[in-house]
């Protein structure tokens, strides 16, 4: 199968570059600088050019605090060109597997959120992210996925567990909040369980819920990471009250789907970050 893949430069994109490849399908990997998801006419063009058989759309505004100074920015990526790319690839009668967040909940939940749980973002980039899901199932109503996912971390991008092993590198201490939790996910394996959701005849429709197993908190995320890598830092849990941030985050955003079978469960957020740090091992060798 062909992919089309926006967004392919990003932490997300690359690695799903790679599972098609891997997988036997041929990608074709749209970076920003080569297909800005904001001009409808590029968008359409592109994928007329293309001629996919599915379209990925890892594309966004991912700067969760930036969205609150200028949420018409984040909007016009992640929910308008959200709906460029679903509806050149309903032009194109193929189907879209759009990326959406956990920070379309408000967090105030304490069981896992399901697909039918009712959203209510706290944030602009949440708004955006939610009117992106709106986008995506008004163009390309029989003919889309939404995947919710969250917390990504991987080898491709500035991620939680990078930015942590570069602290700990430096300090002696590091202070990290225990009172926000939520499904680590490595892009590896969310990359693979796309490529595998995209490659079937047809996808399910919809929204899924497909992120790490097993929850956390970034404070028992951040103790995880220091001691797989055997730094002496001492890791200290501290309150979002703590270390105030412009963008509100959900409290709790755990992930799990309803949807059974159609929906592919990934392995533990720990054994994620076991594949992490050991891609990151051989990059430093
Ligand atoms: N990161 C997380 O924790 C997380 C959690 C849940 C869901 N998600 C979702 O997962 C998806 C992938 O995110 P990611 O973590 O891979 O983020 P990422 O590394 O920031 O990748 C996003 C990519 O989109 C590109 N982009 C931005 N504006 C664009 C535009 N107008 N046209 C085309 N491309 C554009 C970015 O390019 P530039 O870098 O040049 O701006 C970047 O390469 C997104 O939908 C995100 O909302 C992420």
């Amino acid at each position: 199968m062909r992919f089309a893949i926006t967004g392919a430069a990003g932490m997300l994109g690359q690695d799903v570059v790679a599972a098609a490849r891997a997988a036997g399908h041929d990608p074709v990997g749209f970076a920003r600088a080569e297909l800005d998801v904001t001009d409808a006419a590029a968008v359409a063009d592109a994928m007329r050019h293309a001629r996919p058989d599915v379209v990925v759309n890892c594309a966004a505004w991912t700067n969760v605090d930036g969205a609150e100074q200028d949420e018409d920015g984040a909007l016009a990526v992640n929910g308008v060109g959200a709906g460029n790319v679903a509806r050149a690839a309903t032009a194109c009668a193929v189907w879209t597997i759009h990326i959406s967040s956990d920070y379309v909940f408000d967090g105030a939940k304490r069981s896992p959120y399901v697909e039918s749980d009712p959203v209510g973002p706290v944030s602009s980039y949440g708004r955006s992210k939610l009117a992106g899901e709106r986008a995506v199932a008004g163009e390309a109503p029989e003919s889309h996925t939404i995947v919710r996912s969250s917390w990504l971390f991987g080898a491709g991008g500035l991620c939680f567990p990078a930015t942590i092993l570069r602290l700990a590198e430096e300090r002696d201490e590091l202070k990290v909040v225990d009172d926000q939790v939520g499904c680590p996910t490595f892009t590896g394996h969310l990359a693979g369980a796309l490529v595998g959701l995209a490659a079937r005849r047809p996808p399910p429709v919809g929204i899924v819920h497909v992120a790490g197993g097993g929850a956390c908190s970034w404070y028992e995320f951040a103790r995880e990471i220091v001691a797989s890598a055997g730094v002496s830092c001492e890791v200290r849990p501290c309150t979002t009250a703590d270390m105030p941030r412009p963008a509100t985050r959900p409290a709790y955003s755990v992930l799990r789907s309803e949807r059974g079978a159609e929906v592919p469960s990934l392995p533990d957020w720990g054994e994620g970050l076991s594949e992490y740090m050991a891609l990151m091992q051989e990059v430093r060798a």
